[in-house]
Order: structure tokens, then C-alpha cells, then sequence
């Protein structure tokens, strides 16, 4: 059977060049399959900012990974899933693939993870309100990252200011939209004026803009007036020059939730944490979170719930900036980091 996929052609730092990365190859894929095997047609392929790291670790000639969502189109008899059913997992930029769906171990140049097996999901969870692809998105990895990290971690009270680096993303615009849902204060940052009155329009009580690289008596000042009484939630994916001015800010037994660090792994700023003895005072704790840690079948069900009902009653809104084709996934990818003023939230392409 012919299909095409993505593969990486080349090992570069920085901000993703995606036309010298990955070029596009259509092959014969073999289609008889083992007892447990299936054969899935993609229909939905995310694009991550993680993807980096990803590629970086990606042999030379192998496919792109990503997660996906996908339908099985023939299964062998011992398959974990039947013809039909739509099933999520770490899949790859590559519109077909013969898997057993089985857990994947991942050997990062610092971690080893395992990407979860794949996982049926019920039609019956979405519809016009949260269409499929939100299994990509607010229901999906983003969605559980937020939802995860404002459940187990956060501890938002009513009252406390929570600032959220990266606010207009798929992650950050649920984790303010939580936070306010729960009584707090929230500040947002974005690098696009633009995308300010989203955030407005999502509940953000403050908008910070924010650039890498930009000087930090500005930030200062600005985050003084906009959190006079210090941040005592800081939900950071962005890192530098921000977070340092943040830990200068942070107030007595605040919390930080450190989900990404963009100015390292991206801007290549890879200082070690000098800034740790302005946590002593306030007694901060800080935290790494990894949301793998929380998929699980009982908080995707809680997921679902909680968060599905919010946007159904109309108490949160989510955005999708969904392109269209498989010859357009470098390109939506490349939004997340240039081109980024038209993107809204979780960013993905349709097959
Ligand atoms: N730890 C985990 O388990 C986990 C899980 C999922 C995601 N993540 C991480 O969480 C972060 C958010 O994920 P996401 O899916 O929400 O990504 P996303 O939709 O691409 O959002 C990323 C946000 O970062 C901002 N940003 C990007 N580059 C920037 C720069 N150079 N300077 C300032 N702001 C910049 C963008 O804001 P503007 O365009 O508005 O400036 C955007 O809102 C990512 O870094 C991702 O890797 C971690």
C-alpha cells in the first residue's frame, strides 16, 4: 500500500528550520499483518512545541513522532482494538501505520519516557461542542498538562495571583481559564499584542507582554503593578529572563510549576539555577510536571467531566488552529514557533 510520511533528514538546534529538517517520502508500506497487529489511517496529527527535543532524538531517515488520532482500517485477531474504532497515540507525521498499539519506550538524550499504549476513544464523548480533535487538545495531552497540573499541583485558591507564561496556548489558556474558574487572579503572558485581547476575552485579569529576550527592569516594573502582592501560582513553560524576574517576586509559600522551559531548550540558554535563594524566604515549592504522569483512565474520564462540562455550560472557552492537509504539517508545526500571531490555542492539522 502506498503512503507517505515525514522523516527527518537533519539534526538542528534551535528554532526549528522545518525545510532543512524533514522531507517528505512516499513508500510502499507492507500491510500484512502479525496476529496483533492493525493497520491505522491517520485522520488528526499534532503538532507539540516538545517536537523539538523529539527530532533531536530522532534517528536520521526514521518518521517524525507525534501524537495522532487515528482509525483502524484492518486488525489481526488478537489486535487491542477492532476495524473502526478511532484510537490515540503517539503515531508520527505519516498519514498510515501498522502498529500493535503497544506502550513505546523513547530514549531521550536526557530521559528515557515510554509513550503510552494506544487508546480507544468512545464516539460518544464528542461531538459539536468538543469535536474529535479535542482528543489532540483541551481533552487530550494539553488538556491533561493544565487540567493536571491546576488538580494535583496548583492548589489555586480563591484570591491568589496566579501568573501563566505562554497564556495563548493550548496548555496556558486552560491553565488561566482553571485558575480563574477556581477565584483567582490571573495574569497572562503572550509575545503577540494581538493575541492580548484573547486573553482578555478568556477572563485574564492581566496581560504581560513578553518576548524572549527582552530586558527585565521592563518586566519588573510591569509585574509589580500587575501582581503588587507577588505571585503565589506561576505556571511557566516559557523560562530566562521572565522566570527570573518572577522569582524575585514570588509570594510566602507560593508554588511554580515548571511544564517547559523555552529560553533553554529552544534559545540554547542553559544556565544552571542561581536564583534558588529567593525561594527560601517565601518557602517556595517548585515542581517539575510531566503530564504522562497523569493518563490514567480514571483522569481522562475525570477530564472529560470536569473540563467537558465547563465548556458545555459555557464557563470556558477553547480555541483550534487546525490546517488542512498532510503537506501542511511542517508548516503548522513551524507556527508554533514563527508565524505565531495567527495561532489561538492548540495548534493541529487535519488528514
Ligand atoms: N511538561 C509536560 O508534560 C508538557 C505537556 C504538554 C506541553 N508542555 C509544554 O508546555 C508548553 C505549552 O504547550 P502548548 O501545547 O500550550 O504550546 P503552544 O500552544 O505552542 O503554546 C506555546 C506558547 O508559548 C508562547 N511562546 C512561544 N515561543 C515564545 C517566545 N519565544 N517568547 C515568548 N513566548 C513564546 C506562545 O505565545 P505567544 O505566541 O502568544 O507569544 C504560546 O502561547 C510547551 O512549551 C510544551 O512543550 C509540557
Amino acid at each position: 500500500m502506498r503512503i507517505e510520511k515525514w522523516v527527518v533528514q537533519e539534526h538542528a538546534d534551535g528554532v526549528p528550520d522545518v525545510e532543512r529538517m524533514y522531507r517528505k517520502v512516499v513508500e510502499e508500506l507492507d500491510v500484512r499483518l502479525a496476529a496483533d497487529e492493525m493497520l491505522l489511517r491517520t485522520r488528526y496529527v499534532s503538532v507539540d512545541p516538545y517536537l523539538q527535543g523529539i527530532a533531536l532524538d530522532t534517528p536520521i531517515g526514521d518518521h517524525m513522532g507525534a501524537d495522532a488520532i487515528m482509525e483502524v482500517m484492518e486488525a489481526g485477531p488478537d489486535a487491542r482494538f477492532a476495524v473502526g474504532d478511532l484510537v490515540q497515540g503517539f503515531a508520527g507525521w505519516r498519514s498510515h501505520l501498522v502498529s500493535n498499539g503497544a506502550p513505546r519506550l523513547w530514549q531521550t538524550g536526557t530521559f528515557p519516557m515510554v509513550f503510552p499504549a494506544f487508546r480507544r476513544l468512545d464516539p460518544v464523548d464528542y461531538d459539536e461542542a468538543l469535536p474529535l480533535s479535542t482528543a489532540l487538545g483541551i481533552l487530550g495531552g494539553p488538556g491533561m498538562t493544565a487540567w493536571g497540573t491546576v488538580e494535583k499541583f496548583l492548589d489555586v485558591r480563591p484570591g491568589s495571583t496566579v501568573l501563566v507564561s505562554g497564556a495563548s496556548g493550548a496548555v496556558g489558556s486552560l491553565v488561566g481559564q482553571l485558575a480563574k474558574h477556581r477565584g483567582a487572579r490571573v495574569i497572562g503572558t503572550t509575545a503577540a499584542p494581538e493575541k492580548a485581547a484573547w486573553l482578555w476575552e478568556l477572563g485574564f485579569d492581566g496581560v504581560l507582554l513578553y518576548r524572549d529576550g527582552d530586558a527585565p527592569d521592563r518586566l519588573e516594573k510591569e509585574l509589580a503593578e500587575l501582581a503588587p502582592e507577588g505571585i503565589d501560582r506561576y505556571f511557566d513553560s516559557l523560562g530566562g529572563v521572565l522566570t527570573d524576574v518572577v522569582f524575585g517576586m514570588l509570594a510566602v509559600e507560593s508554588r511554580v510549576a515548571v511544564c517547559w522551559q523555552w529560553a533553554s531548550q529552544v534559545g540554547g540558554d542553559w544556565v544552571g539555577p542561581r536564583l534558588l535563594p529567593l525561594i527560601m524566604f517565601p518557602r517556595t515549592t517548585i515542581r517539575g510536571v510531566f503530564s504522562l504522569e497523569w493518563f490514567t483512565e480514571e483522569n481522562w474520564a475525570a477530564l472529560r467531566r470536569d473540563v467537558g462540562a465547563l465548556v458545555r455550560g459555557g464557563e470556558l472557552t477553547y480555541r483550534q488552529s487546525v490546517h488542512q492537509g498532510f503537506d501542511s504539517i511542517p508548516a503548522a508545526y513551524r507556527a508554533l514557533y514563527l508565524d505565531r500571531a495567527a495561532s489561538r490555542g492548540k495548534v493541529l492539522v487535519e488528514l
